[in-house]
């Protein structure tokens, strides 16, 4: 039972260590984008391209001619459409009212 213990410290001690050291809250390789266009680019340019012109998704270029209402696009990305992912569980509020802004403000292609 000891020489188990032993052990178990001896394997849980430097594999906290490892996580502590990789998990700095501060490091910019685990920040999350908080700009528009940061967001865009993790969340949405996959299926929409870089710029909006297109791909899986629709081209969201010019995207607020076809939603007047901001509030109308936001209730979408939050809520998803066939295969237009919900983004409700994943971005925050602010988050989804910052990258809709972007979409209808931004976007060339
Ligand atoms: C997995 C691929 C995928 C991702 C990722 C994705 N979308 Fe979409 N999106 C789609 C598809 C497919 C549609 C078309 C849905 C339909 O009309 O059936 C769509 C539709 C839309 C529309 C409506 C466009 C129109 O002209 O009617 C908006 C706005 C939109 N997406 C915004 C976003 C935003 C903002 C993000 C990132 C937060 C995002 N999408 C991420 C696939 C995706």
């Amino acid at each position: 039972m000891v020489r188990a213990a032993v052990l178990t410290v001896a394997l849980v001690v430097p594999t906290a260590a490892l996580v502590a050291a990789c998990g700095g809250g501060t490091s910019d390789r685990a920040a999350r984008p908080t700009t528009g266009q940061g967001i865009y680019r993790a969340n949405c340019a996959t299926c929409h391209g870089v710029d909006g012109q297109g791909g899986v998704g629709p081209r969201l270029a010019g995207v607020a001619g076809r939603y007047p209402d901001v509030n109308a696009q936001i209730a979408l990305v939050t809520n998803g459409l066939n295969r237009m992912p919900a983004f409700g569980g994943r971005l925050d509020p602010t988050e989804i009212r910052t990258v809709v802004e972007y979409t209808r403000t931004d976007l060339t292609g």
